[in-house]
């Protein structure tokens, strides 16, 4: 039988190691100047999303302040990635995990977590089409987790108003960040779902920096962020930009939004794959359209940095049979 090593080893003892500490790459390529693109590789994390950060924190508290007793059931409402992200956490730690989700939302998404051992029930949508996922569409999960959790007495996450889902950013994706770039950050752009991203890691940036500047990316016609009234509630950013400003998004934050149309984010999301080797989602599009956008207006110097994030996988978001849509 083999002894204890001499060595070192670097063996993760689970998948909650796998979370967070993504690389950060130089869109070089897809955007040689001026300034420089560096994107968060956020779709490498084990759910393939950027929400693995905020499940794995949201549950770690909620355990650390006794809400959630351990082998509890969990439950949620997603549009599919931090259901991924509870997938993954709750797969480790032994917790029963139920989750509510449009129909509108890529069935991959739903796939994945069952693949993890939790449940995912799908609501049809009842304004949007698939893939277009507006916030009347995701009422409806909504209402259910809220009904479910009442009767259950399951633990309901609620990433919207969770404070933790925020922290989740502020003391890790920031964090990395602000070491990766050896300390310097001119510009951060990020979509806003329940906007943990942007208000954790713009809050840390803006405290080591007050100067970075901080833009939310918005789909044109749903852009509440900038203070317009809805006028296009469909479009293809699942995940983010559901038409309300959230809870956890905090004005004083954002210094500018800035609007991308869908043929931008697809136009973006595949130059991301064709000129990076990159399969990102639609969100990633978004915010790499953003920083191109941010970069070429002028407001920052020649030579500026600015830090977006690619959010989550493209495999999400391949074609699939009308069966498993409906
Ligand atoms: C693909 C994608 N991009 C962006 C976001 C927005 O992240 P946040 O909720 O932290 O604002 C989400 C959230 O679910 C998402 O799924």
């Amino acid at each position: 039988m083999a002894g204890p090593s001499p060595f070192p080893n670097e063996i993760k003892t689970s998948a909650l190691e796998l979370i967070g500490n993504t690389p950060l790459v130089a869109l070089d390529r897809l955007h040689p100047g001026p300034g420089r693109i560096l994107a968060k590789c956020e779709f490498m994390n084990p759910g393939a999303s950027v929400k693995c950060r905020s499940s794995l924190y949201m549950i770690q508290r909620a355990l650390e302040r006794g809400d959630l007793k351990p082998g509890e059931p969990v439950i949620e409402v997603t549009s599919g990635n931090q259901g991924c992200g509870l997938a993954v956490v709750c797969a480790v730690l032994g917790h029963p995990l139920t989750v509510t989700m449009s129909k509108g939302n890529s069935v991959q998404r739903a796939i994945h977590m069952e693949a993890l051992g939790a449940k995912c029930i799908r609501y049809p949508q009842i304004e949007g089409t698939y893939g277009n996922v507006t916030y009347a569409d995701v009422s409806i999960p909504i209402e259910a987790a809220i009904d479910m959790a009442q009767e259950t007495g399951a633990y309901f996450v609620q990433q919207l108003c969770n404070e933790d889902n925020m922290a989740a950013h502020y003391d890790t994706t920031g964090p990395e960040i602000w070491k990766q770039t050896g300390h310097r950050v001119d510009g951060f752009v990020a979509a806003v779902g329940t906007s943990g991203t942007f208000s954790g890691v713009s809050k840390y940036l803006k405290e080591q920096n007050p100067k970075v500047v901080c833009c939310a990316v918005e789909p044109n016609g749903s852009e509440p962020l900038k203070g317009c009234p809805i006028v296009k509630p469909q479009h293809l950013l699942q995940g983010s930009s559901y038409g309300i400003v959230p809870d956890l998004f905090k004005p004083y934050l954002m210094d500018e939004s800035i609007s991308v149309t869908d043929v931008e984010t697809e136009h973006f999301k595949d130059l991301i794959g064709k000129k990076e080797g990159l399969y990102v989602g639609y969100t990633s599009g978004a915010n790499v359209a953003a920083a191109v956008k941010l970069l070429n207006s002028g407001k920052l110097s020649r030579d500026a940095w600015v830090v977006t994030i690619l959010c989550d996988s493209g495999l999400k978001y391949t074609p699939v049979r009308e069966s498993l849509i409906n």
